[in-house]
């Protein structure tokens, strides 16, 4: 009887490791964090592949009904899948926390997580400042803004995550985030985060289509990206060869 929390990778119903999809095969309840990132298949894609039946865990379950998934693993094999890695970005060590109170077995299968794909960019990852994340609902929001001043003055990279409402389908576009943080430059007037500031965007990372752009904001802001995930990364001080790995995107 465990609990096994595994990453799902990102992109399809392939992404998931062997030794995931063996320990996936073998449980009796299979649970999909639902909310937080969004694969490139559908549910049933997955259910035929891995042979089980899944239950899709919602933010409302996994925060507030966590219970549901803990107490059955005191009997049984429980299988929590989280698109990503189960730590990446979205950490989920708050049921960790809860089912090692209980004395529940946990073992924890990782894969590959945003937060580390995006080194396909070719800025080195050790330095990327503070992650931040833009929300739809953001009229009085300007910590993404701070973050990025923040991250510039220490000469780092940013990675900046957008908003997904899974349950409406609904994610925001590289566009929109820049929209946005041309909107707080507005307001602000720091220089920090201007038409003419580099970015990288990034869309479907891991997938057989994934698109990098990198050039200014402006341009950024009417390119196509097409479907989602997007996310966009807006370097720091440049080693020349990161320089060089950026020109490839140009
Ligand atoms: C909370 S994070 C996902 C964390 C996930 N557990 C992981 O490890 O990748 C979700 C956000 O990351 C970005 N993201 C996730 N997967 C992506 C992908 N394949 N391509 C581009 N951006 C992605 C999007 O901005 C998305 O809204």
């Amino acid at each position: 009887m465990t609990l096994y929390m595994i990453g799902i990778g990102l992109w399809d119903e392939k992404d998931i490791s062997v030794k995931g999809l063996e320990t996936v095969k073998k449980c009796r309840h299979v649970f999909l964090e639902s909310y937080t990132s969004k694969l490139g298949v559908s549910t049933a894609v997955l259910e035929k592949f891995y042979g089980k039946k899944i239950v899709l865990a919602d933010r409302e379950m996994v925060e507030k009904q966590a219970e549901k998934i803990i107490a059955p693993a005191k009997d049984e094999d429980v299988a929590f899948l989280v698109i990503g890695d189960v730590f990446g970005a979205t950490t989920h060590t708050d049921i960790f926390l809860r089912a090692k109170k209980e004395a529940v077995n946990i073992v924890v299968i990782h894969n590959a997580s945003v937060m580390n794909a995006i080194g396909v960019v070719g800025l080195e990852l050790y330095k990327y400042g503070k992650t931040t994340s833009i929300p739809f609902d953001n009229a009085n929001v300007e910590t993404p803004y701070n973050v990025l001043k923040e991250n510039k003055k220490a000469g780092m990279h940013t990675l900046v995550l957008l908003d997904i409402h899974a349950h409406k389908d609904k994610f925001m576009t590289v566009g929109q985030g820049i929209e946005f943080l041309l909107s707080v430059e507005k307001k602000r007037k720091e220089k920090v985060f201007t038409e003419e500031t580099l970015c990288v965007g990034v869309a479907r990372l891991g997938s057989p289509d994934q698109k990098i752009f990198a050039g200014k904001a402006k341009s950024l802001m009417s390119a196509d990206f097409g479907g989602p995930l997007h996310c966009i990364i807006v370097p720091g001080k440049l080693h020349f060869v990161e320089e060089e790995a950026l020109e490839q995107w140009k």
